[in-house]
Order: C-alpha cells, then structure tokens, then sequence
C-alpha cells in the first residue's frame, strides 16, 4: 500500500511550477493553522510511520519513539522541521515570495542531498505528512487537491536540485 501510494505521488509529481490560486493558497494557510503548532506530533508520526527516516537522525535512531517524543532534543528537531513548513507556508499565494520560496527550497535541498538523503526518502515524508493533515484538520477535496499543488512545486524545485 505504501508503496503503491509513492509510485502514485511520483507519477503525479508536476513538471514545473503550478501557481496556486488565492483561494487554494487560503485553503492551505488555514488548514496548516490547526496543526502548525503540533510540531512533536508531526515528528512523531512522520518517524513511527518511516523507520528508515528515524535511522539517519543521529541523536534519534534505533531509540523507541515512546522514550524520545517528550525531549528537549525532539522538541527542538520538530520545531525546526514543521517550522520550515511554517515559513514556505507563510510565502505562499504572493507573487513578491517565489524568489524566497526557491531559495529556501534550493537550500534544504542541498542539506539534504549532502546528508545523502533520497528524494525516495522525501517521498515518504510527504505522504506521512498529508496522511496526519486528512486526519488532524479540516480534510476534503478542495483541501486535498490544494495541498497537492504546493506539494507538487515544492517537490518540483526540491528535486530539480537534486
Ligand atoms: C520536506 C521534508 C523535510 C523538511 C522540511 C526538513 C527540514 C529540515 C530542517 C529545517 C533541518 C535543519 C536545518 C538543516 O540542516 O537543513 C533538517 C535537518 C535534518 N534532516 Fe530534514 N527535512 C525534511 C526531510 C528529511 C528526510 C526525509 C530526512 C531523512 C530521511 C531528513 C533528515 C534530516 C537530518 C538527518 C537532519 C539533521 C539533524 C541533526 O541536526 O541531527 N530530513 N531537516
Ligand atoms: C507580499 O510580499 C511582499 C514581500 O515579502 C510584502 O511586502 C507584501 O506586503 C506582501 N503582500 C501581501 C498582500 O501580503
């Protein structure tokens, strides 16, 4: 199944950037509103989903979530993670933050890919990642197919990188 719902994002993925419409861009400003601030529960869910994730965290790897979700450490790798998502979705829907949309993208890219994570593995984190959004807030179409959009070009620009 998982691997079945990968093949599909990679399929899906966009060949260049789609603008968001203001109304998609609104519809994932709010939604992301009501889980931005449930960092540790992100992290949490995103590693108990992805073991292999979990193993390239130095500080995290082969350790029970149970026994790692309540740290300072933990709490303060979630909130630099979800913070990122916190700030790209804070540029998104206005046209004067693409070049700080690329940038940021671009540099997380690098990071990664010197960390010699896949984008395989980015694959992953982005369907735990919209997994908790349909089950933590107000899911349907509309927000669904929005999400998509800035999955897709955030994607799109993160791979181009690669
Ligand atoms: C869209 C998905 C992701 C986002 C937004 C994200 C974000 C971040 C950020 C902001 C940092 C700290 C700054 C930096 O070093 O660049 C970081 C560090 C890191 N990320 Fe990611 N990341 C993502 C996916 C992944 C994946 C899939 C893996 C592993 C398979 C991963 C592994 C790491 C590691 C190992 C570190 C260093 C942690 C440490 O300091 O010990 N990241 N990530
Ligand atoms: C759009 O972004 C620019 C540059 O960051 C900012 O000056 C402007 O106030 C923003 N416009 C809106 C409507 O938020």
């Amino acid at each position: 199944m998982k691997f079945l719902i990968l093949a599909l994002c990679v399929a899906a993925a966009s060949a260049a950037v789609v603008p968001l419409s203001a109304d998609q861009a609104s519809l994932v400003k709010s939604s992301w509103a009501q889980v931005k601030h449930s960092e540790v529960d992100i992290l949490a869910s995103i590693f108990t989903a992805n073991p292999d994730i979990q193993a390239r965290f130095p500080q995290f790897a082969g350790k029970d979530i149970d026994s790692i979700k309540d740290t300072g450490a933990f709490a303060t790798h979630a909130g630099r993670i979800v913070g990122f998502f916190s700030e790209i979705v804070g540029l998104i829907g206005n046209q004067s933050n693409v070049p700080a949309l690329y940038t940021l993208t671009e540099q997380l890219a690098a990071s990664h890919k010197a960390r010699g994570i896949s984008t395989a593995q980015f694959g992953e984190f982005r369907a735990s990642l919209v997994s908790y959004l349909s089950n933590h807030v107000s899911w349907g179409e509309n927000v669904a197919a929005a999400w998509n959009v800035a999955l897709d070009n955030f994607f799109f620009v993160l791979t181009s990188n690669y």
